[in-house]
């Protein structure tokens, strides 16, 4: 082969190459280029009596999150309990509507004991065959699935929201739990590296705790470069790297702790998860209105200083934590006082609960501090996720409500206060 033949040998074997080099880090949504306008299905795979009071109405009172839901009352009680709230809660008539709003991601937050169990672990199976549901749904709907480990064995945060709530969180103390979450993830990776087009995007760990209190960060941070390899390179560090993002929680740390963490260019396909609610100490629910969406305008500059690609995957349109079993099954209020110690703002009667009873101007409120967010995380960030879909019965949370009540836009690309942020910057 002469030279020019072997210039035309070379040519052919880089345009056969192109279709594969160009096909690789063909992430299942242009990210960075469209915005992500997402909803979570919060209190669905995971359950919470602050969205489905329901489930937890007429229970033992020592019944406060999905772990003493097994623990203290009849395994079977709590199965069938379970099974039909899963076969109910959420159908494909939601991601229809999902879809019909104008979002394109769903956030699903899912717990280890879906795919393993331990002796001793009090929680009850059955949660997987619905993931795969919503998967199938999901593609129908041309909709992307954000897959959220929101309960790591142990608890990561004590919270109601991982499963189990605990004084101190326990997952970072026995490495036992760590590993099971790796094994975890591997196996999520399995499940979905070659199905990016639906599931884009696996948020390893929700809101490991920060607090200098326990070893949680240093843990979470191994946990996290570990991650990254097992998403991004499940077959060996050299070996061809997957679309499939991994998405990691800021730990409250907020996002600027994490600049140099797994930086791009070097690290790609990297999303912080950071959540942005103001209702949780007594300064943010005094707020007043125009201080809240104020604040929310100013958090557009703040993300944009990130080196990574940050995404506000949870932060609602409320402005009080007035909403029934927020802070726990028998908790009340900072904002009208009920918690003990808290500083009493003012009455929640008329903010919280169902949205026949809230004023127009409390709609109009809840319509404006909606779009101001939604156009401070697009502008700073990849986008948002808004806690949640549905709510039970607290519908100033709701994101179906608002769509009914008409204080979040039918369609997201015409809303009802562009410049909410003029001047606010
Ligand atoms: C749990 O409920 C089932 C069905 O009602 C019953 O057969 C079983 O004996 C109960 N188990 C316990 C430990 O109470
Ligand atoms: C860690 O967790 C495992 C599994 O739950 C348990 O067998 C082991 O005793 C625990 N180790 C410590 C030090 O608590
Ligand atoms: C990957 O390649 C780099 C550079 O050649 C090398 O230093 C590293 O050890 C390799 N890693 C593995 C897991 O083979
Ligand atoms: C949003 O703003 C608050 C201050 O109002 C700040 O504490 C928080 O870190 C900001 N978050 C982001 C992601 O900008
Ligand atoms: C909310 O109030 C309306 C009007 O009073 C009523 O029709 C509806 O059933 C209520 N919704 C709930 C969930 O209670």
């Amino acid at each position: 082969m002469g030279n020019f033949g072997r210039v035309l040998a070379y040519a052919a074997r880089t345009l056969a190459l192109l279709p594969l080099i160009t096909a690789k880090l063909q992430y299942g949504f242009p990210y960075g280029k469209e915005p992500v306008r997402g909803v979570s299905l919060g209190g669905w795979l995971i359950i919470e009596d602050f969205t489905t009071h329901s489930l937890f109405d007429n229970t033992d009172t020592r019944i406060v999150d999905e772990w003493t839901f097994c623990q203290y009352q009849n395994k079977s009680v709590a199965r069938s309990a379970l099974e039909k709230h899963w076969s109910t809660y959420i159908t494909e008539d939601d991601f229809q509507q999902i879809q019909e709003a104008g979002l394109n991601h769903v956030r699903i937050p899912i717990g280890y004991w879906a795919f393993d169990l331990y002796p001793g672990d009090e929680y009850v199976q059955g949660q997987l065959p619905y993931l795969l549901k919503a998967v199938d749904w999901a593609e129908k709907y041309c909709l992307k699935i954000i897959i959220d480990l929101y309960g790591a064995p142990g608890s990561q945060n004590g919270f109601i929201n991982s499963g189990h709530q605990l004084y101190t969180p326990g997952w970072q103390a026995n490495q036992t739990n760590v590993d099971r979450t790796t094994a975890l993830v591997q196996r999520l990776v399995a499940m979905f590296k070659d199905k990016t087009h639906v599931v884009p995007i696996i948020g390893v760990l929700n809101e490991p705790h920060g607090s200098p209190d326990d070893n949680t960060l240093p843990v979470a941070t191994q946990f996290y470069t570990d991650s990254y390899y097992n998403v991004r390179y499940p077959s060996g560090e050299n070996a061809s790297e997957t679309d499939l993002i991994m998405m990691m929680h800021d730990a409250f740390m907020g996002v600027d702790y994490w600049d140099g963490f797994l930086q791009p260019p070097q690290h790609k396909g990297v999303v912080l998860d950071t959540h942005i609610y103001q209702m949780f100490s007594d300064a943010d629910n005094a707020l007043s209105f125009d201080q809240h969406i104020e604040r929310a305008c100013k958090n557009a500059s703040i993300m944009a200083t990130s080196p990574l690609w940050p995404i506000i995957g949870e932060w609602t349109a409320t402005a009080t934590d007035c909403g029934k079993g927020l802070n726990g099954r028998f908790t009340g209020a900072r904002y009208d006082g009920s918690i003990p110690g808290s500083v009493r703002v003012g009455s929640c009667t008329g903010l919280t609960g169902n949205a026949s009873t809230f004023s127009a101007e409390y709609r109009q409120f809840l319509g404006q501090y909606f779009e101001a967010q939604t156009q401070a995380y697009e502008k700073g960030g990849l986008g948002w996720v808004m806690w949640s879909w549905k709510m039970e019965d607290v519908d100033e949370w709701s994101y179906q409500k608002g769509l009914e009540w008409g204080w979040i836009p039918q369609d997201l690309n015409q809303g009802n206060w562009p410049s909410i942020c003029e001047g606010k910057w």
